[in-house]
């Protein structure tokens, strides 16, 4: 199965494609004199994880080396955790010891902190070199790794620092998903979901329709492309219209409100992103109700999902409610002082509601104890 979506970004367009075994034909569609993304011969530097690459990375490589590319490796380690300027410096660091130049480029082979860290460090050597995306986890093919965000944390914040620099290509391979961990297929899950409320009415019912979303094994093939088209289009749609994220592209932050001063609050190691943002989905779905935004019937269509999916619906236990509004003023999303959350309206829509008080916040959590 392949499908390509385009993004359509007026500078710099690129193609997402999503192919069963793509990892195989990455050096061929990179090398396509069609497109030119980037020439044959010209130096790749490929950023990846240990683990990641113990799987993936041989056969990427010889993809890349049989076009005619020099490629070589820089592995960073894994985790959130190591998102930071010193990983940074490491990437600049191989790119040196290689020599890159401004025609070469980097490829990111790995999960959304592996795609955001090689995208801002192409962003920034020598002023900005290609790069191309090759995400492994669920998270980052629907999301992280489409839209051109890319950064490292600050030890006070998330993604404090970043850079917008598009991709050359997406390649989407699904097979690689059988090795991601069950926990973090769920994470991913989440981000879906969120495409099905804010904008594609479709999918949602797609993932209605099937009876279990919490484990790779239980997603069949035609499933699985179709949530991975679905997103993406959704996603290149929103970047497409909003690049830098002057309005419309903050609906891809429903559920991140809460959900990032939840990871932020249990200093990223109780939840997961996407459980944080499963979490957020619920409570915005109780903000929404509460303001007549959406009927009790499509909040629980919601959480049934998110259900279905295995990820969480409450709050973490014992989680100090108090604080974790006091964590949303430091978000962000903040504007003037007020706290931005992304509510639904309808399925397949959403808007940036900036005027919700902190009774109505509380309410909401309050819910969800
Ligand atoms: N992850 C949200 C965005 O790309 O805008």
């Amino acid at each position: 199965m392949k499908s390509i979506i385009s993004v359509p970004l007026p500078d710099h367009p690129y193609d997402v494609v999503v192919a069963t075994d793509g990892l195989a034909f990455l050096g061929p569609w990179l090398a396509d004199p069609a497109t030119l993304r980037v020439k044959p011969g010209q130096k790749l530097l490929l950023v990846s994880n240990p683990a990641i690459f113990k799987h993936y990375g041989e056969r990427v490589i010889a993809s890349l080396a049989e076009a005619g590319y020099a490629v070589q490796t820089c592995l960073l380690p894994a985790g959130e955790r190591y998102k930071t300027l010193k990983s940074i410096q490491k990437i600049y660091d191989a790119a040196l010891a290689f020599r890159l130049e401004r025609q070469s480029a980097l490829v990111a082979l790995g999960g959304g902190v592996i795609g955001d860290m090689t995208g801002f460090a192409a962003a920034t050597w020598l002023r900005g070199v290609r790069f191309i995306q090759v995400p492994t986890s669920l998270l980052a093919m629907v999301d992280a790794s489409i839209g051109g965000k890319t950064g490292v944390n600050h030890p006070q914040g998330k993604n404090l620092i970043g850079a917008f620099h598009q991709p050359q290509l997406v390649l989407i391979d699904p097979t690689v998903l059988k090795t991601l961990p069950p926990r973090e297929f769920r994470a991913g899950m989440a981000e879906v979901i969120k495409y099905g409320v804010i904008w594609d009415t479709a999918l949602f019912e797609a993932l209605e329709a099937s009876e279990r979303l919490d484990h790779f094994r239980y997603v069949s093939e035609e499933l699985l492309h179709t949530i991975l088209t679905r997103s993406c289009q959704a996603k290149a749609e929103v970047v497409a219209q909003d690049e830098k994220e002057a309005g419309l592209r903050a609906i891809l932050n429903y559920g991140h409100t809460i959900g990032h001063g939840l990871e932020s609050l249990t200093r990223y190691r109780g939840v997961n992103h996407g459980e944080a943002v499963a979490i957020g989905m619920v409570a915005a779905g109780h903000m929404a109700t509460a303001r007549g935004l959406w009927t009790e019937a499509e909040a629980l269509r919601q959480l049934a999902l998110i259900r279905k999916a295995g990820l969480p619906t409450q709050l973490p236990e014992g989680l100090d409610v108090e604080a974790l509004l006091i964590t949303l003023q430091g978000d962000k999303k903040v504007d003037q002082g007020r706290v931005r959350f992304i509510l639904p309206q309808g399925l397949g829509a959403a808007f940036v509601c900036g005027d919700l008080s902190r009774e109505e916040v509380l309410a909401a959590l309050r819910r969800m104890l």
